[in-house]
């Protein structure tokens, strides 16, 4: 019998495997690094490590339930994609892919501001799955426009980030030369041809550009369109500017990168419906906790008021199962999806959420498991 690539990259460091070696140097880095040292983004994955769960056994017949609904919608896993900036530099069309993944398995996909896609277009791809990740703009106009582009184009949530006060320094990004726009010198030039799948992907697609933003710029080359990124997105957020967006916005808000209770507490008195756990994946501060150690804090702040989203580290079903069991009501990947497109194309990341769910079924027959919430009676500690 012929394998299927279960058999063959049964987990999602088979994948990340694959993808270091398909994908060119100076996107890699972009994708895989964190900032300063990656001791966030390590330790986002050791600390995962540490959480153990209990077994109940003896349970006869079990049949795990893994779909779940959020601010009234039904998602078949408590998985979702999270919003990934210049996505189309890591993966050729990885916008679609992402889309076409989402509405195919009915989970949520979050569309950076600053992907490399229209909401116009990934919106309506999404098929209901979509929520829209704002980095503030500065400009109240800008700000409007976007938020409702956001809403005509389908998307139902409005994810806020919020642990973006500054750019980092993203040091292994500056050796790899990571700009926007890229900048075609000899050496770009030959880790392109040295990867001909994702630069035949350039050929079909493009070059990666903001297409989401490119009607607030005068011209719309990438280099313009980068200046207006750093320019105008960003430093503005505050209690104040959420209070503003609760204004615009009569969806449900998300303040994502929240890692203190006391400002979790503060987005909720501001409007926010929702918190999302994050350090951003360990790309902003080097010396944050791991995201997982922060959760349980924020679950008993503001867990009974408002759903508590996490995600930073998630590598496997069961990372997926320990966030759920230390009281997170959805979970959020966003290398991990990457990792999936840069090893297969498209096909890739619906692997990658393939893998997730398997996972997490498994790991709630082991654990004797039929229900999400039955998961939080698991923890060890
Ligand atoms: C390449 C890359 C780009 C990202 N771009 C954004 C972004 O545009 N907006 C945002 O809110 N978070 C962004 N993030 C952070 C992710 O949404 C998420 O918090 C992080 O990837 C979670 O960690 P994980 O990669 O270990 O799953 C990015 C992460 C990566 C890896």
């Amino acid at each position: 019998m012929a394998k299927t690539l279960m058999d063959t990259h049964p987990a999602i460091s088979d994948l990340q495997a694959k993808a270091a070696k398909r994908i060119p140097h100076f996107a890699w880095e972009y994708l895989d690094s964190g900032t300063g040292a990656d001791q966030a983004r390590d330790r986002n994955i050791t600390a995962l490590e540490q959480v153990q769960l209990l077994p109940q056994l003896m349970k006869g017949v079990l049949e795990p339930r893994t779909a779940t609904s959020l601010f009234g919608i039904g998602y078949a896993a408590p998985i979702g994609i999270a919003p990934v900036g210049l996505t189309g530099l890591i993966w050729p069309g990885a916008d679609a892919a992402l889309a076409a993944t989402a509405a195919k398995y009915r989970i949520p996909y979050t569309l950076s501001t600053v992907a490399t896609e229209a909401p116009e277009i990934a919106g309506p791809a999404a098929d209901g799955m979509g929520w829209f990740q704002l980095y503030p703009p500065r400009d109240a106009d800008t700000r409007a426009d976007l938020v409702e582009r956001a809403r005509a184009s389908g998307f139902t949530v409005l994810v806020v980030t919020a642990d973006v006060p500054a750019g980092s320094r993203r040091e292994r990004q500056r050796k790899a030369q990571v700009r926007v726009p890229p900048v075609i010198g000899p050496k770009l030039v030959f880790q392109s041809v040295v990867h001909p799948r994702w630069a035949l992907g350039v050929v079909r697609n493009g070059l990666p550009r903001f297409r989401g933003l490119e009607k607030y710029i005068d011209k719309t080359t990438m280099r313009e369109t980068a200046g207006f990124v750093g320019a105008n997105l960003g430093g503005t957020l505050s209690f104040q500017y959420l209070a503003e967006l609760r204004e615009l916005w009569d969806g449900p808000i998300v303040v994502k990168g929240i890692l203190d209770p006391d400002d979790a507490q503060r987005c909720l008195d501001h409007g926010a419906d929702g918190i999302q756990v994050s350090n951003h994946g360990g790309r902003q501060l080097d010396g944050t906790p791991g995201a997982i150690d922060a959760l349980a804090a924020i679950v008993d702040r503001v867990g009974a008021s408002v759903p508590v989203l996490f995600d930073s580290g998630i590598r496997s079903g069961l990372d997926v199962a320990r966030a759920l069991a230390l009281g997170a009501d959805f979970v959020f990947c966003g290398r991990a999806f990457m990792f999936g497109l840069g090893a297969f194309g498209p096909e890739g990341s619906c692997h990658a959420y393939e893998i997730l769910r398997d996972d997490l079924v498994n790991v709630m027959h082991q654990t004797g498991c039929e229900t999400l919430a039955e998961l939080r009676d698991r923890l060890v500690g």
